[in-house]
């Protein structure tokens, strides 16, 4: 496997972080770049999403530390992703090059990896964010779903409850955290039924409640497929929802022209065409 020769900072007596994913499948989303962080790295934090994917990276590296034991039921998630930016910024003052792995993209529905890089350089540490492939990034391939066709909106769905946001029901609408929607404390890692009604009924007043709502669950090893369930909108309460999955509402709408925006740019090509623009 080649290795890619990383930037280093200029001082070799500072530390440095990098945050890397490790894409969603195990083994055959981790690009060559992020492999290099990972195998020029002093010391590895892993917040992935399960135990074998965190044994598959040991055998990248000889110290690889989880991120997993500082959740607990009841532990404010806050309080966690705190804990976490504090242990890799120990690691950054002491003079290593550390590299924070995680499962997906390191940036997408992540809070930690953007701290952690946010602190090191307000430090004056070199920070590096390396993308990877995310749940969205499967979604589009396993459910053929192109976002530029019609716009794709993407809410975290407590968040969606929380503030009052606009819905455009004629694109599609990815809501993530769907499992624990509704969670105040921070402190669950799954709501339930009663929860996700109130959901329902905010979507309620944008799609109908025969409305297809899609609950996807990406494959994390290569042995799996993709979970794919059709549901009515009125029956998502009624579903057994993993922390694991998102939701996906298909446009509902057809798309509705703006015609004084079509005048306008036709007579701008006009314009253009009789060589009248600059
Ligand atoms: C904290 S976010 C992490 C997302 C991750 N950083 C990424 O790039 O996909 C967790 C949410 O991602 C989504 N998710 C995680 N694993 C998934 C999977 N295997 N399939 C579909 N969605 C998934 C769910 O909405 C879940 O609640």
């Amino acid at each position: 496997m080649t290795t890619f020769p990383l930037p280093l900072s200029n001082d070799a007596r500072r530390g440095s972080i990098a945050c890397v994913g490790m894409g969603m499948t195990l083994g055959s989303h981790l690009t060559p770049l992020a492999r290099s962080h990972i195998e020029q790295a002093d010391v590895i934090f892993a917040g992935l999403s399960d135990g074998v994917v965190e044994m598959w990276l040991q055998r990248m590296h000889h110290d690889v530390r989880s991120l997993q034991p500082y959740y607990q039921e009841g532990k404010s998630r806050l309080k966690t992703y705190k804990q976490w930016v504090n242990l890799m910024m120990t690691e950054v003052r002491a003079g290593k090059r550390v590299c924070g792995v995680f499962y997906g993209h390191p940036g997408i529905f992540a809070w930690s990896p953007h701290k952690v890089i946010e602190v090191a350089r307000a430090e004056g540490f070199a920070a590096h964010m390396e993308p990877g492939i995310s749940a969205e990034d499967c979604l589009y391939a396993d459910l053929g779903i192109d976002p530029g066709r019609y716009g794709c909106q993407h809410f975290e769905a407590t968040q969606l409850l929380l503030y009052k946001r606009r819905i455009d029901p004629t694109g599609y609408l990815v809501l993530w955290q769907v499992g624990l929607v509704g969670d105040l404390s921070m402190t669950r890692f799954q709501t339930g039924s009663a929860y996700r009604q109130v959901l329902v009924d905010q979507l309620s007043q944008d799609y109908s409640l025969d409305h297809e709502v899609i609950i996807y669950r990406g494959a994390t090893l290569p042995i799996e497929k993709p979970r794919i369930r059709r549901v009515a909108l009125r029956d998502l309460p009624h579903v057994p929802l993993t922390s694991e999955e998102s939701v996906v509402l298909p446009p509902a709408e057809s798309l509705i022209p703006n015609h004084a925006m079509q005048e306008r740019l036709a007579a701008l090509d006009e314009l253009s065409k009789a060589g009248a623009l600059v």
